[in-house]
């Protein structure tokens, strides 16, 4: 008899559902379809990133058996890579701001991560991760990749990062919605979920409009002064002027959400729709909401629910 087996949690990664959010937008004119990426083993999107640079590097021969693998993570990327590094064999060292979610560095450790948190810069806040702090963190990661000659798994500079949304998570959507989508917005990290998604969308259609979502007052990539460094939506909103990953032909539009915006659609989709995800989703989804209540009436927006609500149980989105 033919069987349906994973061989191991990475084949489990990608191919998670997409869900009409039918409720939220009952009174609304336009559908939002949204990928539930919280259903990958390591509870969000950033799994998918860690399959492909970890296969990409054994391909090229950049990563030799058995050797250490470093990354700078707000947690995701981080979680995706202690599972993918923990199964093919690589030890992985986590480096993360102590302004992270608390539950990220307990979940990387327990998959088998050495964890090493860096202190925030003294004026910022915590649990509200900036620039500032990323700089610091970056710092750390490049001594211990020396120390250990290690395989830096660098999410803002690997094209495999792109390489994963543009394989996988953008024909996904494409297939599971029969190829009708009209719009999709993406909040930015790395933007290798925008980028690789949007060249997979315009690829299969170029009139499908892709916009980029910032925080509201750290817009940079909107060409909009940052004013507002320490928002609560957690992965991505760096106030880095430039990202390698975008294609500015790809991007046909920015977005601005605001903390409360997001923490509101966070609340919403998990009271109205039974999805229970974290900031950025709610920004993805409060900006697709503006998106069909202006000038796209009647469209379809897709948009990623990143990754879980239980990884914010210690913020104040759950109060
Ligand atoms: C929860 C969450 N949302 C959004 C993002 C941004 O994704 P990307 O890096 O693909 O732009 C990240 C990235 O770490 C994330 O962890």
């Amino acid at each position: 008899m033919q069987t349906d087996l994973c061989p191991s949690a990475i084949e489990a990664i990608g191919n998670t559902p997409l869900v009409d959010l039918a409720r939220i937008t009952r009174e609304m004119d336009g559908r939002i379809l949204a990928k539930l990426e919280y259903l990958n083993p390591g509870f969000s999107k950033k799994d998918r990133i860690a399959r492909q640079i970890i296969a990409d590097a054994e391909a090229s021969g950049e990563l030799a058996a058995g050797q250490t693998v470093v990354e700078l993570t707000s947690g995701n990327t981080g979680t995706g890579l202690a599972i993918v590094c923990g199964i093919r064999g690589y030890p992985f060292v986590a480096v993360m701001s102590k302004g992270n979610s608390v539950e990220r560095a307990r979940m990387m450790s327990a998959l088998g991560a050495e964890v090493v948190l860096v202190d925030q810069l003294p004026s910022s806040v915590p649990g509200q991760v900036s620039g500032g702090d990323l700089e610091l963190v970056e710092h750390e990661t490049w001594k211990i990749v020396k120390e250990r000659r290690a395989f830096r798994a660098d999410q803002f500079q690997l094209k495999s990062n792109f390489r994963a949304h543009y394989l996988n998570t953008g024909p996904e959507i494409i297939r599971q919605a029969g190829g009708q989508i009209d719009l999709f917005c993406d909040f930015a990290g790395t933007g290798g979920s925008f980028a690789g998604c949007s060249a997979a969308f315009k690829e299969h259609n170029p009139a499908i409009k892709c916009f980029i979502v910032e925080p509201e007052g750290a817009a940079i990539l909107a060409g909009q002064p940052v004013i507002y460094p320490n928002h609560r939506i957690q992965g991505g909103g760096y106030a880095m002027p430039h990202l390698p990953m975008l294609d500015p032909s790809h991007v046909d539009g920015y977005l601005q959400v605001s903390d409360h915006q997001a923490v509101e659609m966070a609340r919403r989709l998990a009271g109205q729709e039974g999805i229970f995800a974290g900031y950025s989703s709610g920004a993805n989804v409060a900006a697709a909401v503006k998106l069909l209540e202006t000038s796209f009436k009647g469209k379809t927006a897709a948009v990623l629910i990143c990754d879980s609500g239980l990884k914010y149980l210690s913020t104040d989105l759950w109060e």
